[in-house]
Formats: structure tokens, C-alpha cells, sequence
């Protein structure tokens, strides 16, 4: 019988909850957002979790200078050559999976979404139909710069679908060939490691300012939405 005894190890926070919170509640909005489109009654229902959509963006914007030590844009968003040294290390076959937090290659495809979503949920605030149904701001502007935002709120949808599909695929990635479970910490917000690793627990991340946070920018978005 195989009696190797378990490796100690100890608990490393890794995200904060109301970053964890950020993550699987967009996921849920972006998939509403998607799903609703594909029936013309549920128009309301798509712009609805459009605003959603903004109102999370708008947390984790702010959330990205107070949050949590790994949310802090500075503390993950590195230049060509910090993407650079890890393609290298990756190819290497040296990741190391006692680092916490967005390595700086995952750094820019969360940018990437993070923008891209941005920018359709703002463009849906002037996009319209041929049934009547307009985002709020749809009257602010001119017919043909209104045709051009539907027609790029449409061609970016394909942006963000091919960048959820290479997440997912990341992460799987990591999960099966580097042996590095990413999703526990997103739902836990911690990681096991071994003892002896010198990773530190992230700081900050406080609930009740994210709870604040998110109620402002879900006050802004509201008022937007029905201001105008
Ligand atoms: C609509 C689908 C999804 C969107 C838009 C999305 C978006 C994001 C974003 C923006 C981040 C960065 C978090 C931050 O710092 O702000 C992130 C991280 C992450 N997401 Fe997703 N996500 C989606 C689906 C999923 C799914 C289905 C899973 C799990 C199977 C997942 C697992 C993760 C994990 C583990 C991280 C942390 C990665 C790391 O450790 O660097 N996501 N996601
Ligand atoms: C990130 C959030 C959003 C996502 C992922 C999203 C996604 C989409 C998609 C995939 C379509 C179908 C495009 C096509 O193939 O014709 C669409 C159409 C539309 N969206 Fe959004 N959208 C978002 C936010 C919004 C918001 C906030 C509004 C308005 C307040 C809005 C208003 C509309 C309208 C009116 C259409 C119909 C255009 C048409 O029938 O030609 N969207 N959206």
C-alpha cells in the first residue's frame, strides 16, 4: 500500500470576493445579453442585461485602482516585455504554478475583454432596430452615425465571442497541461500550495467599498438610462 504521506500545505488568498462576484456575475449578463437577442419580443430583456453589462464594467474599472492586490491594474498589467520574458518562460515549459494572479499574457486578453465589452455595451446605448426598440442615447446622435455604431455593435459581437472562447481555452490549457487549477481561486478566492512556497496572500479587497462601488456605478448607469 502507497502510504506517502500528503505534502503540507497552506491557503493563499488570491481574489477578492467582490472580484469573484465582478467575474461570474458578467459571465451570467454576457450570457443573457447574447441569449436574448435571438428573440425579437425579449428585445427589453437584451438591453437590460446590456446595462448590467456597464454597470459591472464600471465597478471593475474603479475596481482596478482600489480592489484588491491581483485586481489593481498596475499590479498585473506588464509592457511587450514583461509578455514577452513569460512567452518565454511558457515555452520553456517553466510556468510556475505558485504564482497568483493574471500572468502578463492572461493580463491583455482580460484588457481585451474588458474593452471590447466596454464598447458594446456602450454602443448599445445608441443602437436601434427596425422594430422601434433604441438604446437611451440612440436620439443623440444622427442617423448615419447611429447606422454606423448598430453595424459595429454587431461585428464586435464576434470579437468578444472569439475572446471568451480563447479564455475558456486558456484556462483548460492550464488546467490539463500545465497542471494549474485557475478555477477554485475564482470561486474560493484562495489556492492550496505547498508550505514552503514563498507566495503571499493578496491584501485588500475590502466587501463593504466593493458593495459601495458597485451600487454607485449601478446609480450611474440608472441614471443614464432613464435621465435620458
Ligand atoms: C461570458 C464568459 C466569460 C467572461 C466574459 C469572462 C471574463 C473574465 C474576465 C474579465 C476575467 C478577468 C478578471 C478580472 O481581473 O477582472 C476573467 C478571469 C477568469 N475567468 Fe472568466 N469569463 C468568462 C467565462 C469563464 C468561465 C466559463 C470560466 C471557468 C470555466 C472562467 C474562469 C476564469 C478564471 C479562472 C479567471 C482567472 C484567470 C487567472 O487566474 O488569471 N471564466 N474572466
Ligand atoms: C455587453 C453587452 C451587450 C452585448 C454582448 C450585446 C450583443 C448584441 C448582439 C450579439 C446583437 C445582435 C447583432 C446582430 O447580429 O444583428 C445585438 C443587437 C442589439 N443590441 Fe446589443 N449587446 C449588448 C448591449 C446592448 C445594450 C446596452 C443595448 C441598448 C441599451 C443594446 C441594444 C441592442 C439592439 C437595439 C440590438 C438590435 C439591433 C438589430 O436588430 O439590428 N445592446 N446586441
Amino acid at each position: 500500500m502507497n502510504t506517502k504521506p500528503a505534502e503540507p500545505t497552506k491557503k493563499i488568498k488570491v481574489w477578492d470576493l467582490p472580484l469573484r462576484l465582478f467575474h461570474w456575475l458578467l459571465l451570467i449578463a454576457v450570457a443573457a445579453a447574447f441569449i436574448t437577442i435571438w428573440a425579437q419580443s425579449a428585445r427589453n430583456l437584451h438591453m437590460l442585461a446590456g446595462y448590467c453589462v456597464l454597470a459591472l464594467l464600471l465597478f471593475r474599472l474603479v475596481w482596478g485602482f482600489i480592489g484588491g492586490y491581483h485586481a489593481r491594474f498596475f499590479n498585473f498589467v506588464k509592457g511587450p516585455t514583461g509578455v514577452l520574458t513569460y512567452l518565454g518562460t511558457l515555452r520553456a515549459g517553466m510556468h510556475d504554478p505558485t504564482k497568483t494572479g493574471h500572468n502578463a499574457l492572461g493580463a491583455l486578453s482580460v484588457l481585451a475583454m474588458l474593452l471590447s465589452l466596454l464598447f458594446q455595451a456602450v454602443s448599445g446605448l445608441f443602437n436601434h432596430d427596425d422594430d422601434l426598440n433604441e438604446g437611451p442615447l440612440r436620439k443623440f446622435v444622427s442617423d448615419s452615425v447611429a447606422d454606423k455604431i448598430h453595424d459595429a455593435h454587431e461585428i464586435n459581437q464576434w470579437i468578444i465571442l472569439a475572446l471568451i472562447v480563447l479564455h475558456i481555452g486558456a484556462i483548460v490549457f492550464y488546467r490539463f497541461v500545465k497542471k494549474d487549477n485557475l478555477i477554485t481561486p475564482m470561486i474560493t478566492g484562495s489556492k492550496a500550495l505547498p508550505a514552503d512556497s514563498s507566495t503571499e496572500s493578496a491584501t485588500g479587497g475590502n466587501v463593504l467599498l466593493g458593495a459601495i462601488v458597485f451600487a454607485v456605478a449601478a446609480g450611474v448607469v440608472w441614471y443614464v438610462v432613464t435621465r435620458f
